[in-house]
């Protein structure tokens, strides 16, 4: 088993996460050490299809440790993580009349963890919570670092808290049963922490999606990595602060974001898994890296060949690039209206630039080459 161990120094704050195959069954035990005996019930929140294939064993586990569990089953995807999602989700804990001893678990990819996680951080101001991630993406960055949220009609994560867990718990047996997609969406993300991460995160990255047959040895090493590397991160800038733009900062994990959030913005969200535009997002990130005499041409060539392994991905070169590039001026992390690009010096070192800085022609450039591979 990997334990990770994620420090906030700023809050005195520090808590574990835990990686191994059929971590599910001991959810009880490590609940009951983390929360303490004086917690009674807990409020395992979920959705409907990642409850049906593991809410039994995580329920089992749960009351085994003596815990009463109550359960609430938020609707499927993305289009559901909403204020209205929040408020029934409230109403519930209410309604249990959960205590301020009592905790939060949420059971599912990043959707119910954000959602389960903001629910805890307001509910009687703030209580315990457990994230026990079951998608890739989440196991290797969403269930990291204590952002929560939820998504408000004028665009995603527009409200939300940072409220760090008690416990990360990966089983990595639950990605057998996700859909390959998911994985492709989950393998970009990784590729993308990898490249700003460490030559030696993206190399391991990179050898494990060349395999057509990978140990759960290998796959239980590689998540632990990214969650370390995530924990270095945050333990450094948990709040993601304004004005910081040095290479450690928590916006380089924004990395592949600024084409990623225009791609689905004028798809209508419809076209892309998140991830799966951040590749797309990787790619152009490198192009204009090497436009701009940053990133060394043979290193570009190994993003691509990175994302290429991911898996397939619905097709970008249709797109508009002059709404591409409009769109990418309205995203929210722009500052002044002015788009902040995470690009690359290198693989394994990020550079925060202003998007004024990148020349109009480089940029379609960039956007044309990146977006018909
Ligand atoms: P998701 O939560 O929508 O899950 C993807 C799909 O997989 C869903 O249909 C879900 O029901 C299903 N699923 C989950 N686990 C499964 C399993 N083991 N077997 C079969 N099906 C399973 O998507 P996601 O990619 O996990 O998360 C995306 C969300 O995460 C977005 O809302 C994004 O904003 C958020 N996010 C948050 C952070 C953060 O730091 N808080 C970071 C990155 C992304
Ligand atoms: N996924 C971005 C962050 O956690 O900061």
């Amino acid at each position: 088993m990997h334990h990770v161990q994620v420090r906030i120094p700023a809050r005195k704050q520090s808590y574990q996460i835990k990686v191994a195959g059929g971590l599910l069954a001991g959810l009880g035990d490590d609940s009951r050490a983390v929360l303490g005996q004086a917690a009674r019930r807990v409020a395992l929140i979920s959705n409907p299809t990642v409850f049906n294939l593991y809410g039994e064993t995580a329920t089992a586990a749960l009351r085994s440790a003596g815990f009463q569990v109550v359960n609430w089953l938020m609707k499927e995807g993305e289009q559901h993580k909403t204020l209205s999602s929040l408020s029934h989700a409230l109403a519930f804990l209410s309604d249990q009349s959960v205590e301020r001893s009592d905790a939060v678990i949420a059971l599912g990819g990043g959707v119910v963890g954000d959602l389960a996680g903001f629910a805890a951080a307001v509910y009687l101001r703030g209580i315990s919570f457990i994230q026990v991630p079951t998608t890739l993406l989440a196991q290797i960055d969403a269930s990291v670092g204590g952002k929560t949220a939820v998504n408000t009609p004028a665009g995603k994560n527009l409200v939300g808290a940072f409220h760090q867990p008690r416990l990360v718990l990966i089983d990595t047996e639950t990605l057998r049963t996700l859909p390959r997609r998911e994985l492709t969406a989950g393998w970009c993300e990784a590729v993308k922490q990898g490249a700003i991460g460490s030559r030696a995160l993206f190399d391991q990255t990179v050898r494990l999606l060349g395999k057509t047959q990978a140990s759960q040895t290998e796959v239980c090493a590689t998540i632990a990595a990214h969650c370390r590397f995530k924990a270095s991160i945050v333990a450094g800038d948990e709040r993601e602060a304004i004005d910081r733009e040095d290479h450690r900062s928590r916006r380089i994990l924004n990395f592949g974001h600024t084409t990623a959030h225009a791609l689905e913005k004028i798809t209508g969200f419809r076209r892309f898994r998140h991830g799966e535009a951040v590749g797309y997002g990787i790619l152009v990130a490198g192009e204009i890296s090497k436009n701009l005499g940053m990133l060394p041409a043979d290193e570009l060539e190994s993003l691509r060949a990175a994302v290429a392994l991911c898996g397939p991905r619905p097709p970008a070169g249709d797109l508009n690039i002059a709404e591409i590039i409009n769109s990418t001026k309205g995203d929210k992390k722009s500052v002044g209206g002015i788009a902040k690009w995470v690009l690359l010096e290198r693989i394994g070192r990020a550079r925060i630039i202003d998007g004024n800085q990148i020349d109009k022609g480089v940029l379609r450039q960039s956007l044309r080459a990146a977006l018909q591979s």
